[in-house]
């Protein structure tokens, strides 16, 4: 089994579709920021205002190096911005959860713990940048990505099948 690589914009549900795979198949399950958090000792979003983006980019690096290397049968979820990351392809299989901008949002507002989402997302506080910076990146997504899936009127059972069904 090749390694699966889920990228797509903050709050898309990255890391609640692995959850959603792993139960219906034999992957194994990392998340890169969970990964970054371990190797610190320190949320994300205290990483971004202790060191800086730049800082948080090359541990991004350096964990795309460890998994290239290291990790096999496993659906990777990424942070937003780890697409970017040299050796992205040599990793696994890249799926594109894809999704508006707006539903995104939407997605996030309706979360149980939303306020919680939002505050953890150094880039997702000023809703305009965050805008600009997913119409900056969707079109580098979609040219990345060995599969496109569109996550935005779907339940997590029917994308994690759908992306199970591609995939082989
Ligand atoms: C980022 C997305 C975040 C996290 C960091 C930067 C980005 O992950 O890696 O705050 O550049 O889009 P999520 O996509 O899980 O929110």
């Amino acid at each position: 089994m090749k390694n699966i690589v889920l990228i797509g914009f903050m709050g898309v549900g990255k890391g609640s579709v692995a959850r959603e795979i792993i139960k219906i198949s034999d992957y194994m399950a990392v998340d890169t920021d969970d990964l970054i958090e371990s190797m610190e000792n320190k949320k994300i979003k205290k990483i971004f205002e202790d060191e800086g983006e730049k800082y948080f980019r090359k541990l991004e690096k350096k964990v795309a190096l460890w998994l290239e290397d290291s990790v096999k049968n496993t659906i990777i979820s990424t942070g937003g911005g780890f697409y970017k990351v040299e050796n992205l392809k040599n990793i696994g299989k890249i799926v594109l959860l894809d999704s508006p901008f707006e539903k995104i949002l939407e997605r996030i507002k309706n979360h149980p713990n939303a306020k919680k989402k939002l505050a953890k997302r150094p880039l997702l506080q000023d809703l305009k940048k965050a805008k600009e910076l997913y119409d900056i990146r969707r079109p580098e997504y979609l040219s990345v990505a060995d599969i496109v899936i569109d996550v935005s009127e779907k339940n997590l059972q029917k994308i994690a099948k759908e992306i199970l069904k591609k995939v082989k």
